[in-house]
């Protein structure tokens, strides 16, 4: 088996833009090749991780947006399940790599949430749910999530201003990230005192309606040598489909999380203990704390210490570092494109080029991203700096 490397990333900003999601898909590729050749020279293969057509009113984001980049007459597919989009499109490309079925695969996402306002992004989300009876009794994100908040500030020590120092530590990590769509700091008691949107969360525990797209090229080891580009090694891929219906789960069980990072440690030989950096997916504060949890990276209950340096946490933490983009809450959530906006952030770090968030010697990386409700739909990738 061929292994699987990123050879380079670029990604737009993220907030909220006129522009439409072509023209961000566009920024992020011009970002991905600048000082390369001409991608038309280079990709073999598109995948396209978009959650929802109701946005743009467009479907066929794969034959645009290879139109758009210039790389007519090639396979381009776009990829869906919802907030996991980006990062099965990733899967895809590193697939296609490891199995010698072409030699650069392009992996990229694309959203523009904004085109509709939060209605039409809450009503496009909630197309995520179950639908013959949850998406009929009128459930939305914020309030699925919200029953998990409240079971796992149930079952557990934690509180909401537990919840609320989550949020606090992404919007601190954002002032650091370029890209992110929050630029300011915010204290526990804006978060603990901001609107409430479906009881435990409040608008400072929720990720906002976002536009973004970003790219990552996928490559084998041949092809890096030949960009002359420094390269990180997708070093472990897992992927877990899990109960959708809401009724049918332990709500405070990321089981498909933990079967996905399992599988992603496994093949690449390493454990909780080795990763030095994680983006996981917290489009709700909880959600931080429950994947730390179930990736092995913090003991049950305790998972809301990822505020804390690595010195001030409960016996059985590692010393990881966690969402060091500010992660969805505050770099942003353009569904289909955060799993590759988590790819953009593993690269950064394990490539020394992550400026006032870098974490000095990082060399490994683990991506957590989910869609539906918690992990309806898990993939986790485990990033290695080349050797
Ligand atoms: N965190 C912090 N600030 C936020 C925010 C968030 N999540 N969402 C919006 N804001 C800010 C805006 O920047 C704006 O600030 P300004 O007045 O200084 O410009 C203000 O709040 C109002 O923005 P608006 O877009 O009108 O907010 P809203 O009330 O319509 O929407 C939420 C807020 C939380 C309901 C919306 O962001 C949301 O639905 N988030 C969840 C998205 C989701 O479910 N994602 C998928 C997860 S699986």
């Amino acid at each position: 088996m061929e292994t699987a490397h990123i050879a380079t990333v670029g990604a737009s900003p993220v907030g909220r833009t006129d522009l439409p999601g072509r023209d961000l898909f566009s920024r992020a590729l011009a970002e991905a090749f600048e000082g390369l050749p001409d991608p038309a020279a280079v990709v073999d293969a598109v995948y396209v991780g978009a959650q929802s057509e109701r946005y743009e009113n467009q479907i066929m984001q794969g034959t645009l947006l290879a139109e758009w980049a210039g790389l007519n007459n090639r396979p381009a597919e776009r990829v869906e399940a919802c907030a996991a989009a980006g990062a099965l499109a990733l899967k895809n490309a590193v697939r296609d790599v490891r199995a010698g079925v072409h030699d650069a695969v392009l992996a990229c996402g694309v959203e523009k949430m904004t085109a509709g306002g939060t209605e039409g992004a809450t009503n496009a989300l909630a197309a995520a749910f179950e639908r013959a009876l949850e998406q009929r009794s009128g459930v939305t994100a914020p309030s699925q999530y919200a029953l998990l908040a409240r079971r796992y500030l149930h079952e557990t020590e934690a509180t909401e201003t537990d919840l609320a120092r989550i949020a606090v530590k992404n919007h601190r990590n954002a002032t650091a990230n370029p890209r992110a769509m929050f630029d300011h700091e915010v204290d526990v008691e804006t978060v603990l005192g901001s609107d409430p949107v479906a009881p435990p969360l409040k608008l400072y525990d929720c990720a906002p309606v976002s536009d973004g797209a970003a790219a990552v090229l996928i490559t084998t080891p041949a092809a890096v040598s030949d960009l002359g580009t420094e390269s990180v090694e997708v070093a472990g891929v897992g992927t877990a489909a899990n109960t959708l219906a809401v009724a049918e789960r332990d709500l405070t069980s990321v089981e498909g999380a933990d079967v996905a990072a399992g599988r992603a440690y496994e093949e690449a030989g390493v454990g909780p203990a080795d990763v030095d950096v994680a983006e996981v997916h917290d489009a709700f504060t909880v959600c931080e704390a429950l994947l730390a949890e179930a990736v092995g990276f913090a003991p049950e209950g305790a998972g809301v210490e990822t505020v804390h340096e690595p010195a001030e946490r409960s016996a059985g933490w590692t010393d990881v570092r966690v969402n060091t983009s500010g992660g969805l809450k505050a770099r942003g959530h353009p569904i289909g494109a955060t799993g590759l906006f988590q790819a953009v952030e593993g690269y950064e770090q394990l490539t020394g080029r992550a400026g006032d968030r870098q974490v000095p010697g990082a060399d490994t990386a683990l991506l957590v991203n989910e869609g539906g409700l918690a992990d309806a739909h898990t993939a986790a990738h485990l990033l290695r700096r080349a050797r």
